[in-house]
């Protein structure tokens, strides 16, 4: 493996998944478990890159030799990846970012009363989207956990984010996505080629993210 590459590169790794309040005891969340971007974040590390884990809630110890900040919600995801972006080199969104949040955190407990309870969300931020506008000479990898048409959105979602590589997974796979220790994933790049892995590790697909970053960076000069 071509370790030398990502020595003393700066990589940003998101990982996990947000939480957005709805009262002071109560979020929206997802099944999102952080072992994909934190198996990827410990690699890199290990690969002697200087290494930020910007991660929401997950029940994962953090990694050795990586530099952790944990956030709650989208926007301070957004905050904590914004703030580091310029000085990245490589920038890998395995987080779970909830598209929604709800438009009003009340202020106390919401109360057991009607039979129904209506909710009424607003758009999040696509911190992705925005860094793919800004993007200079970074290379930015996404994720796509689709149950559906994998491959068409993954690649929608490649071009529209402006990203170098998109690793996409059908969740609904036995042994793949949220919470599993394996993934069955396919890599898209902008040229339109398609990698597809069979089941394995989500270590090892960590260690295959990181290979053909470093294939893409070395391609970069
Ligand atoms: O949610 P979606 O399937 O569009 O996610 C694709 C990619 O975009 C993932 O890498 C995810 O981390 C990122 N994303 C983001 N901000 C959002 C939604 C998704 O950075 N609000």
């Amino acid at each position: 493996r071509p370790h030398g590459v990502l020595a003393g590169k700066r990589i940003l790794v998101t990982a996990g998944g947000t939480r957005e309040p709805l009262d002071p005891v109560r979020y929206l969340g997802n099944r999102s478990s952080g072992k994909m971007g934190y198996a990827i974040a410990e690699a890199a590390a290990l690969r002697g890159a200087e290494v930020i884990l910007v991660s929401g809630s997950t029940g994962l110890n953090p990694p050795r030799g990586v530099l952790v900040k944990m956030v709650e919600t989208a926007e301070e995801m957004r905050q904590a990846v914004l703030a580091e972006y310029a000085a990245c080199d490589v920038v890998i969104k395995a987080a779970a970012v909830a598209d929604y949040r709800p438009k009003e955190i009340a202020e106390h407990k919401i109360k057991k009363t009607g039979e129904t309870l209506t909710l009424v969300l607003e758009k999040n931020p696509d911190i992705l989207r925005e860094l793919g506008a800004l993007k200079r000479h970074q290379i930015l990898v996404g994720f796509a956990a689709e149950t559906q048409d994998l491959l068409g959105n993954a690649q929608e979602k490649l071009a529209k984010k402006n990203l170098d590589m998109i690793v996409a997974n059908d969740v609904t796979l036995p042994g793949a996505g949220f919470n599993a220790d394996t993934n069955i994933v396919k890599l898209i790049y902008r040229d339109g080629s398609v990698e597809e892995l069979e089941q394995m590790p989500k270590k090892r697909v960590a260690e295959i993210v990181l290979d053909r970053i470093c294939d893409l960076l070395t391609k970069r000069g």
